[in-house]
């Protein structure tokens, strides 16, 4: 491979619509195994972030990527109107698990993608609400890019040049406790907030409750219950489960984002399993299958989406279902049933977040630390601890993408991804699959990049 030739051939004929290179120029690999991807040096880069948490279960999995070779070899394309196997037992799991779960019935419906099942679920809210449109949703929050989407996502640069096609949601504060709850423990910051959300019912005159008509105008709740893009910000363990009682005093609906968080992310099969509520509509994607294909889907309660009310044609895309996608997205499944993912990403997880902890005490640059699971933040700084620092940050990915890590002969690289609201916060998905040593490795990187990243900007 001629990389000149590569990266002027992008620039000449791809879209950069899509394309966000963080560095300059755009990072290439090559290969990928496990915790890492590989440039054409065959340098390995621990990657502690799995395609957004997309590669849960590790990159080249093999016993998922064995199940879409055989697939392939069995039944790789089918148009949807007929029927295969997978799709219904796929199905079937899922909604099995949430009714042990939740003792709720309901189904499941597949789309291609995050952003398209999210545009389901509006269709099915809409739908169960007499038409309303309008959604409560989280500042930080993020649902996807397609039209519906991107109407209840918190970012307006994604809304920008599009002018509305639908009404954008009402943002509502997350319980982001380092940025908010100035004197107060965590507990009572997501009581205030909550209290905050709830004063919004308080009258008629508050713009969103008929008080006469016992009616909302408002017909559903968007949230992620660990905020993904904003910057895995965990909430206050009480929020939630007084969030719904809000909601269901007012007959609002609350759809669960769970494709950025799902799949044992946070040491459930559903992060919002942690809080203690049950979900109208738990929408996911991404580590289904674990990035082998774009499989996402949803499911919702019987109410939502039986036949009668969520009829044939209601919402259709050729490649939903797509048999390859629904033999991984099984196998999935039925992983997750044979090892017991909770112990496991519970102990990775405390190993991990102990060693940030760690590293926080030698770097007052790190400001915050915190992780559910194996979804982890290190929130920098400037050397007060709080003010965020971005600039170090971006240099800190630039110096892992160098590849010229560590100080024996083995060279390596850290991929590491950023969000948060200021862009200031290392966002940790590793796979789940990640050993101990490999932790300690992504701690040693870790304090690498960011020791020389300070140096830099010295
Ligand atoms: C929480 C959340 N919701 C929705 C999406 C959109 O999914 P997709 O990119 O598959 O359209 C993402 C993607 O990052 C996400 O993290």
């Amino acid at each position: 491979m001629n990389e000149r030739s590569l990266l002027a051939d992008e620039a000449r004929y791809c879209s950069f619509g899509d394309t966000v290179h963080y560095v300059e120029p755009p990072k290439i690999f090559e290969r990928c195994s496990g915790s890492y991807l590989f440039d054409a040096r065959g340098v390995p880069y621990l990657d502690l972030q799995m395609w957004y948490s997309a590669v849960n279960f590790g990159y080249a999995n093999p016993r998922l990527s064995d199940a879409m070779r055989r697939q392939l070899d069995k039944l790789p394309q089918v148009a949807s109107q007929y029927l295969h196997p997978t799709k219904v037992e796929l199905a079937k799991a899922i909604g099995e698990d949430a009714q042990r779960k939740w003792g709720a019935k309901g189904r499941v419906h597949f789309n291609v993608g995050g952003s398209q099942s999210i545009e389901d679920s509006l269709k099915l809210v809409r739908n169960a609400r007499g038409g309303k449109s309008l959604m409560f949703a989280f500042e930080g929050g993020y649902h996807g890019r397609t039209l519906g989407a991107s109407a209840i996502t918190s970012s307006y640069r994604y809304r920008r040049r599009f002018g509305h096609f639908g009404d954008r949601a009402h943002f509502v504060p997350f319980p982001y406790h380092f940025r908010g709850g100035a004197g107060m423990t965590k507990e009572q910051y997501g009581e205030h907030c909550v209290r905050q959300f709830e004063r919004l019912f308080e009258s008629e005159y508050q713009g969103v409750w008929d008080p006469r008509a016992n009616e909302a105008e408002y017909a559903a709740f968007y949230v992620e219950p660990v905020q993904g893009t904003g910057g895995y910000v965990v909430p206050p363990p009480n929020y939630f489960a007084r969030l719904k009682e809000v909601l269901d005093r007012h007959g609002i609906l609350l759809v669960v984002d769970e494709i950025q968080m799902g799949f044992f992310r946070t040491g459930r099969l559903w992060s919002i399993e942690h809080f203690g509520v049950t979900p109208d509509i738990v929408v996911f994607g991404k580590a289904l299958t674990n990035g082998l294909n774009p499989l996402a889907g949803l499911w919702a309660r019987e109410a939502l989406i039986g036949p009668t009310v969520f009829p044939p044609g209601s919402t259709h895309s050729t490649f939903a279902s797509n048999p390859l996608g629904t033999a991984v997205g099984l196998e999935t499944m039925k992983m997750l049933r044979e090892t017991d993912y909770a112990s496991l990403v519970e102990a990775k997880g405390a190993h991990f977040l102990q060693g940030l902890k760690e590293l926080q005490r030698r770097h007052p640059e790190i400001g915050d630390v915190d992780g559910l699971g194996l979804a982890l933040r290190a929130e920098i700084c400037e050397a007060d601890g709080f003010t965020p620092n971005k600039k170090l940050v971006d240099r800190m990915v630039d110096i892992g993408l160098s590849g010229d890590l560590g100080r024996g002969g083995e060279k390596f690289g850290l991929v590491l991804d950023i969000g948060g609201y200021y862009k200031n916060v290392v966002t940790f998905a590793p796979s789940l699959h990640i050993t101990a040593s490999e932790i300690d490795l992504g701690l040693v990187l870790f304090d690498e990049v960011l020791s020389r990243a300070k140096r830099d900007l010295a």
